[in-house]
């Protein structure tokens, strides 16, 4: 049996006050029809709350841009309906003593032609490339980019006005955010492009007009990663004085915690340290941070058996624990392993390592 402790320790910054170290991952479903959550979802997330777990991330929802969305029955974080339903998420979560923080999403080129709310409007990306260098749809102007800031802005006080505790910008994966860091798609030749500097500012302007909107109190995530989509090897930076570099502005701009995105939590990010990326994040910022990939799985994100099962384990645990140990990152975000069991953390917590449930792709086809 494992000796967990650790990271059922709490957690506080800034005004947020977590009973443990576990975070759930943000993962889109696609259950909100009319981009509107509904009573399946305030149960789905109330459920992973009454189960133990810290903080929920929830999944992607878009914000009001005419090309912020690129998907079907995906939620939004603007207008009446919406807001109502995540009104209702937020208290059921609260009301199991949980904490909640909306994703907040553009997916920019990775814009399905035809997506609502505005099926006319092509994908927005800092140079009109798709990620094969293709021409694809509309490159942004200044102006474009001041629309998404302050879209992003009303996203952040929607939030906060309905009671959530904090928010995540989507910074990760390939979608509009990572557009601009990835020397690939961001091939601009103004104040937005070039340097890695110059592809951290949009990023840094939206985390500082939020900072702005919602006060220094309010907690702002950003999650980033290094892989794409479209590609797995893909790299922003290639160096701790790289990584250092691309952090300083989004540091300066006002994030509060990194979440850093990779598959497997247990890979070194550079060649002669052990250190993960969010503990290089952690060293370079002296920020909180959290891990995510694999954790209480045997395989990483899209390697499941062919018959789409992943087992459920503890092996890399002692691992993960040995890590949160000596303070490498703060929290540690768990994807699958929640979606294939909402009561991972108490399981986890009591050492019923044999009454893990194996995640399986098809636990995908509805929402439990
Ligand atoms: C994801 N992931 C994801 N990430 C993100 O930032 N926003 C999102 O909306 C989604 N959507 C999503 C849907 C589904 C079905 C999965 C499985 C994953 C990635 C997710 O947050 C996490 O980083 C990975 O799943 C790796 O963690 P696990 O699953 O190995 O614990």
């Amino acid at each position: 049996m494992i000796d967990s402790k650790v990271l059922f320790t709490p957690f506080n910054h800034k005004n947020i006050r977590l009973p443990n170290r576990i975070v759930m991952a943000p993962m889109t479903r696609s259950f909100c029809p009319g981009h509107v959550p509904n009573a399946k979802v305030v149960e789905y997330y109330r459920r992973r709350a009454a189960h133990g777990v810290g903080l929920i991330v929830t999944e992607g929802t878009c914000i009001d841009h005419p090309a912020a969305n690129g998907h079907a029955d995906v939620p939004f974080i603007y207008g009446d309906a919406a807001l109502a339903g995540w009104k209702k998420v937020v208290d059921a979560v609260h009301g199991e003593g949980g904490k909640i923080i909306p994703q907040l999403w553009h997916v920019g080129a990775m814009r399905m032609e035809g997506s609502e709310p505005n099926p006319s409007v092509p994908s927005y990306s800092p140079s009109g490339l798709s990620f094969s260098s293709q021409k694809y749809g509309h490159t942004m102007t200044r102006d474009d980019i001041n629309d998404v800031i302050k879209a992003f802005c009303l996203a952040a006080k929607n939030a906060r006005d309905i009671g959530f505790d904090g928010i995540e910008v989507h910074g990760a994966h390939g979608y509009l955010l990572d557009q601009f860091f990835w020397e690939d798609t961001n091939r601009r030749e103004d104040e937005y492009g070039g340097s890695l500097e110059n592809r951290t500012r949009f990023t840094a302007e939206i985390v500082k007009a939020i900072r702005r909107e919602v006060g220094s109190e309010f907690l702002i995530v950003l999650r980033w990663s290094q892989w794409k989509l479209q590609s797995y090897a893909a790299r922003l930076v290639r160096s701790p004085g790289e990584l250092e570099r691309f952090l300083e502005p989004l540091v300066n701009a006002g994030v509060d915690i990194f979440h850093c995105s990779t598959h497997r939590f247990w890979e070194p990010e550079f060649k002669g340290s052990d250190l993960n990326l969010a503990g290089w994040t952690r060293k370079i910022t002296g920020l909180p941070t959290i891990t995510v990939g694999s954790v209480g799985l045997d395989s990483a994100l899209n390697n499941e058996r062919s018959d789409g099962s992943l087992g459920a384990t503890t092996n890399s645990m002692d691992n993960l624990l040995a890590r949160l140990e000596r303070e490498e990152f703060d929290l540690v975000a768990v994807g699958r392993a929640l979606i294939a069991d909402p009561e991972w953390p108490e399981k986890i917590r009591r050492g019923q390592d044999a009454e893990l449930k194996p995640y399986l792709r098809k636990s995908l086809e509805t929402l439990e």
